[in-house]
This record gives C-alpha cells, sequence and structure tokens, in this order.
C-alpha cells in the first residue's frame, strides 16, 4: 500500500490516503522553469512559444520585469495617495461613502448586492472587505481613476496584448479583459487555502506593485499543472470538501510538491490559469502589498456581454463568490 500523502489545509496537516489522481504524482517530478524575462518574450518569438507552451502545460508562469520598477514607482505615486486617502471611508457612516470618483463599500454599510453589481456599477468601486479577508482593500476598475492620471500599468494596450497572445498561443481561444482590480493587502493574517476560482477558462494576471521577497509579504502561490486535473482528482475533491463541509470549490487534494511560491520584485507579472490550484498565503502584520489583476477569459459567444463602458465583453458568472484574498 502506498505511504499517505501529506496536504496543507490552511495551517492545519490532514493525511489522506495517496492515490493516482492522473497527474503523475511521482517522487521524480521535477517542477518546469516557469520565470521568463517579459522583454524576451516580447521581441524572441522562440521565446514567446516556449512561454505559452509553459503556460499551457504549467497553468502559470511569471514575466519578470513587464514594468521597470521606476514605472511601478510612478504608478505607485498616484495609487498610494489614493488608498492613504480612503482611510477615511473604512469605518465612514453610510452618509458619507461615495465622491465623485468612487463608491465605497464597507462593513458598516454595502449598497451593492453581489459581485455581480459591484461589476457593473458604473463607478468605480472601492471595497474594504471584512471577516475572513479582513485587511484586503480591493478597488474595481482602477483603469477609470488612475488612466487619465497618465498612470503606467493600468489598462496599458501594449502590454495586455501580450499576455493576451500567450493565452491565445497557448490555449487556441479567444480572450478578452473582464475586469481590472487593485488590491491592497495590509495585515491579511489569515486566507482561503487551495481552492479554484470555478471551472471557466480564465485567467488572473498579477503585477506586482510592491516588492514581495518574502513569504511574509502574502506571495500569490500554485500548484503546477492542476489546471489539467482529471475528472478523478476533482472528484475526489469534491468529494472530500463535501465530506467536512467545505466550498465545493476548495482543492486541498494535490501534491504539495507541485506548489511554488512567486516571490518577486515590482514589476514582475506572474500570469495565473485560475481553475488550477492556487491561494495568497497569509502575510505577517504590518507587511504590506498591493497588486495590480487584470482578469481575462475565454469568449464564449452565447454567453459574452458588452461591458457597461463598452470597453470589453464581460464573461464572468454574476452568482460567483468575491475572490478570496489572494493576490
Ligand atoms: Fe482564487
Amino acid at each position: 500500500m502506498a505511504p499517505p500523502t501529506r496536504v496543507t489545509k490552511g495551517l492545519e496537516k490532514v493525511v489522506v490516503p495517496a492515490a493516482n489522481f492522473g497527474l503523475n504524482f511521482v517522487s521524480s517530478y521535477h517542477p518546469p522553469q516557469i520565470e521568463f524575462r517579459a522583454a524576451r518574450v516580447k521581441e524572441d518569438p522562440a521565446e514567446l512559444e516556449k512561454a505559452a507552451e509553459t503556460l499551457k502545460q504549467a497553468g502559470a508562469i511569471v514575466l519578470r520585469g513587464f514594468y521597470s520598477t521606476s514605472q511601478i514607482d510612478r504608478l505607485r505615486g498616484s495609487v498610494e495617495p489614493f488608498f492613504e486617502e480612503a482611510e477615511q471611508w473604512r469605518n465612514a457612516d453610510p452618509k458619507h461613502l461615495e465622491d465623485q470618483r468612487v463608491l465605497v463599500q464597507n462593513g458598516v454599510r454595502k449598497t451593492l448586492n453581489g459581485y455581480g453589481s459591484i461589476l457593473k456599477h458604473p463607478k468605480p468601486v472601492l471595497n474594504f472587505r471584512i471577516d475572513e479577508d479582513a485587511g484586503l482593500v480591493d478597488l474595481f476598475h482602477p483603469e477609470r481613476i488612475f488612466e487619465p492620471q497618465g498612470a503606467i500599468g493600468v489598462a496599458d494596450p501594449n502590454k495586455e496584448s501580450l499576455v493576451q497572445t500567450l493565452l491565445e498561443r497557448a490555449f487556441s481561444c479567444h480572450f478578452k479583459t473582464s475586469v481590472r482590480n487593485l488590491y491592497l493587502n495590509d495585515s491579511v493574517v489569515r486566507t482561503r487555502g487551495f481552492h479554484i476560482d470555478g471551472l471557466d477558462m480564465k485567467s488572473k494576471n498579477f503585477l506586482y506593485l510592491t516588492d514581495v521577497g518574502s513569504d511574509e509579504d502574502g506571495p500569490y502561490s500554485y500548484a503546477l499543472g492542476t489546471h489539467r486535473a482529471s475528472k478523478r482528482l476533482r472528484a475526489a475533491n469534491l468529494r472530500y470538501n463535501a465530506s467536512l463541509g467545505r466550498r465545493w470549490d476548495d482543492f486541498p487534494l494535490h501534491a504539495s510538491r507541485r506548489r511554488v511560491v512567486f516571490h518577486g520584485e515590482r514589476g514582475d507579472l506572474i500570469i495565473s490559469m485560475q481553475f488550477g490550484a492556487h491561494r495568497g498565503l497569509p502575510q505577517h502584520w504590518n507587511r504590506r502589498r498591493i497588486v495590480l489583476v487584470h482578469t481575462v477569459a475565454e469568449v464564449k459567444k452565447a454567453r459574452a456581454e458588452v461591458a457597461p463602458d463598452g470597453a470589453a465583453p464581460l464573461a464572468v458568472n454574476p452568482q460567483q463568490d468575491p475572490p478570496s484574498a489572494h493576490a
């Protein structure tokens, strides 16, 4: 009989029976090389093909130096004062939760009902998350606030088209931007464990705006190859979750050796297929991380809708749960 496999469930260790779940979980597993220089991917067609093939196989890659540190610092020159000013709204009463730029949701009052309503609201929505995601401030549609100021890194068509090309080469289907978010994680000491964001063909592209040099900063983490998990592995996770009363989309059963943690410098971009297992690591107290998140989804003709600003089709399920406090 095979020895047990150790699986991490948050901070708690649980032991489940070892099994071949269809991902060739053998001790000789060597993680693929998933780091690329962004400039080389852009300039060298062979490097672009290599990055696309790696994304197809591994489900996540990182493009180092997608923006220079000086470009990112210029963007932060707009973003950080905005977040500092926004602190006035964290515990504000319902009369004062809006200005000409944003509508605010906080623990005192939520005027919008659900993720779909936030996405479609004509104004950018600033969401102070509470409960299990306490510490996360999530700004929807940041490009509507920062682009007019000439900030770099928000809705830059030259950069976003490179990501789209990689995705289309890797998965042979068409992708469009669904939404952009700006996350401020400030001392988020509890985060959700490994999970998937549904089963749709979707990527999230995480641009670090602050250096994420250690686990204490709350880096993004991914279990490589799990986006190609077999039906058997997915069914095993469903049964396991149901038996413990967990959410259906938790994904605790996978080989821990497949996990990578994305440390990086500001300006690095992670491309991640969200139907593979992922999470953000919990931060240590007083650690602060800012990430720009660009969500891209497969265009499905029957389901595509036009976004309120006419900028891009929305391929999102309005009933889906909001993203947890990962990158
Ligand atoms: Fe997620």
